[in-house]
């Protein structure tokens, strides 16, 4: 079967790659959507590993239940992507976002289990959760996303009337910017580098307001707007220049929550952090229960989440895809792919 796999730094092939054979304990998916995650970019724009087939959000059709019981073909399903031991003590207290084997077996993200970008995928049983009717394809590959600003949301601890600032208006940054909202924030602005993408995100609804992060006068006239910094904030970037902007602009006290990757060392004067008595607070993924939460919030339309998605294209049209959401100037922010087309 035709899947996408990445084959140097920012350039996909299209390739033959075998069929997942039904071992009777994974389930094996038929892939309706997978959605282009910033992480991806990561992996496209540094060419490794080669071979990766890519796409962790996903939504699908049982082809072959495995050991699940409850499942029959035909049913509709998403997975969260990870693969963690089940054993350890973080599996046990539900944190599965902890367990050291989560990323080694990743679907998506690691070159034994290929990812959405094909048309059919083995999947963990204990992962895969079946979706409700009223929920589109679409929206079911948004779930992965979203559980990743409602944990982040989480980690922020944030007060009603709180003011929040969220860094990057990508997919990440938008998702933790409504539920900064939804968690009682009185007022959300967002930086981006990007005029269209942060312009969308007021368009949307998501923020009250949008700021320049090239501004130079960015943290005055931030610091002027909220009386001395947020009480929280999440950078949803992960480069210097915006961890740096999350410690210069949040509060005395307050929280700065990591959730961008950075890929690189990041420098940055501490003594900001310890002369405020920052909280820094990481904010990997996602648990299990928030994963199903983003599942039951959008089928009881509390979070509306096809806002969020721009296109959808077939396999020929990905690496065009990556082209479109790194060109750091399109207001394109989700592209989904949709193997069958
Ligand atoms: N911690 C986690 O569990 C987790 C999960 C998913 C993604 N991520 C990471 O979160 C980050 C965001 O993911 P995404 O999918 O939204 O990515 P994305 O690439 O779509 O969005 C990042 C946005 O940041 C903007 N930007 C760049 N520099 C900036 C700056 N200095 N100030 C303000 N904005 C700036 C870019 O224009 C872009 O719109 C990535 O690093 C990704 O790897 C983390
Ligand atoms: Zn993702
Ligand atoms: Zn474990």
């Amino acid at each position: 079967m035709k899947a996408v796999a990445i084959k140097g730094v920012k350039q996909f092939e299209i390739k033959d790659i075998s069929e997942p054979k039904a071992d009777g304990e994974k389930v094996i998916i038929e892939v309706s959507k997978t959605g282009i995650c910033g992480s991806d970019i990561h992996y496209w724009v540094n060419g490794e590993p080669k071979g990766l087939v890519m796409g962790h959000e996903f939504a699908g059709v049982v082809v072959d239940p495995g050991d699940r019981l409850d499942l029959v073909k035909g049913d509709r399903v998403t997975a969260l992507p990870i693969s963690p031991c089940g054993k350890c003590e973080a599996c046990r207290n539900g944190d599965v976002q902890f367990c050291p084997e989560t990323w080694s077996h990743a679907v998506g993200l690691s070159l034994d289990n290929p990812g959405g970008l094909t048309s059919k995928i083995a999947v963990r049983s204990d992962m895969v959760i079946k979706v409700p009717d009223n929920i589109q394809d679409e929206e079911v590959a948004m779930v992965e996303p979203l559980a990743v600003g409602l944990h982040a949301a989480h980690l922020g601890r944030i007060a009603v009337g709180d003011d929040v600032l969220v860094i990057g208006a990508g997919i990440i940054g938008l998702a933790s910017a409504e539920f900064a909202k939804k968690e009682g924030a009185s007022y959300v602005a967002i930086t981006e580098t990007n005029k269209a993408r942060g312009q969308k995100a007021v368009d949307l609804k998501v923020a009250d307001e949008y700021y320049d992060a090239t501004d130079k006068d960015l943290v005055s006239k931030l610091m002027a707007k909220t009386n001395g910094g947020f009480d929280v904030v999440i950078e949803c970037v992960g480069n210097g220049a915006a961890v740096n902007s999350a410690i210069s602009m949040v509060k005395p006290g307050g929280i700065v929550v990591l959730v961008g990757v950075a890929t690189d060392a990041v420098p940055t004067y501490t003594v900001m952090a310890v002369m405020k008595e920052l909280v820094v607070q990481g904010a990997i993924a996602y648990t299990y229960n928030e994963f199903k939460s983003c599942i039951d919030l959008i089928s009881r339309k509390q979070v509306d989440v096809l806002k969020f998605v721009d296109d959808i294209v077939p396999l020929e049209r990905v690496q065009e895809a990556y082209e479109r959401l790194t060109s750091g100037t399109d207001a394109a922010v989700k592209i989904l792919v949709d193997p069958k087309k």
